[in-house]
């Protein structure tokens, strides 16, 4: 059974081999790769459309060259621990952006002998195709997280990955006891970039924000150092960032210049728990 459900009518979707369709009669046609289009009529033409072609590439060579590994361990391990004892647990990442997170998921929950319900959404058409190339065993959807094409309490666990928070659906899709994981950048993170693009950086602001409707139960530190080897690595890491679109061309053109760079890479997964017992 499909995780989505169909944006016009909230039934639940069934996937064929060619297409998704709701008992209504609503049909939305399955793109070559796999996945679907299900972002509702009045937002296809949003002028917000997610990561475009170039950023999704960029960000798919960074991370499928395994410097982020670390992060995906880490995520990977608190999946085990708080799916344990669920057979079939139902995983949504929430702006997937290229599945790396996903399909590593994928991979550690099968290899502990389950056999998960993994779907992934985004935004960025460009993203959610690399996306299903790379994992035909998960679904995979076009849509945003404000408007989550996916049922009520559906999910058991649901992971965010430096994409937007949106909590009232956060709070609509994940079951009570449900699971949610929120990534975030640590202070130090990419501090070595940012010395190189700003004359006066700013560490990254670490807050630990009690989300009404969910408990707070840890956050899980995950720090790494990154030999970034050559000029592609560094840009396609720059690519990945924020500061790529709020950089004076002084600090971009020293950052160009480099032909190696260290980098940290320190991030904050935050774990949750719905909690149970009405709305909150
Ligand atoms: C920084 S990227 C993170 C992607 C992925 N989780 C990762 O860590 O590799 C942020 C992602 O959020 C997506 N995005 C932005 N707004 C969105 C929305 N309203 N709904 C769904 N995805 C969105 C972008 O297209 C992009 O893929
Ligand atoms: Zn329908």
């Amino acid at each position: 059974m499909s995780l989505f459900c169909c944006p016009h009518c909230a039934a639940p979707l069934e996937r064929g081999e060619r297409a998704y369709t709701c008992p209504s009669g609503h049909c939305f046609d399955r793109a070559r790769e796999g996945y679907v289009h299900l972002l509702p009529a009045n937002r296809m033409h949003s002028k917000m459309p997610g990561d475009d072609k170039g950023m999704a590439a960029a960000r798919s060579r960074f991370l499928r060259s395994g410097y982020y590994a670390p992060l995906r361990d880490a995520l990977c391990a608190l999946a085990l621990a708080h799916t344990a004892g669920l057979e079939r647990p139902a995983v949504l990442d929430a702006g997937c952006g290229e599945g790396y997170y996903t399909a590593g998921l994928y991979e550690a929950l099968t290899a502990a002998g389950r056999r998960p319900r993994l779907a992934g959404v985004d935004l960025s058409k460009p993203s959610v195709r690399h996306a299903a190339k790379g994992l035909a065993e998960a679904e995979f959807a076009v849509a945003s997280v404000y408007r989550l094409p996916v049922g009520d309490g559906a999910v058991d666990l649901l992971v965010d990955c430096f994409s937007p928070l949106a909590l009232e659906e956060f709070r609509r899709v994940l079951r009570p006891e449900g699971a949610f994981f929120y990534v975030t950048p640590a202070a130090r993170h990419l501090w070595e970039l940012k010395q190189v693009l700003y004359d006066a950086p700013y560490p990254n602001r670490e807050e630990a924000v009690a989300y009404e409707g969910f408990d707070y139960l840890d956050i899980v530190p995950v720090e790494a150092r990154l030999p970034l080897p050559d000029r592609q690595t560094i840009a396609d890491l720059f690519q990945m960032t924020p500061y790529y679109w709020k950089t004076p061309r002084e600090g971009a053109r020293r950052l160009a210049e480099l032909d190696r760079l260290d980098v940290t890479a320190a991030f904050r997964i935050h774990v949750f728990r719905r909690r149970g017992g009405g709305p909150f």
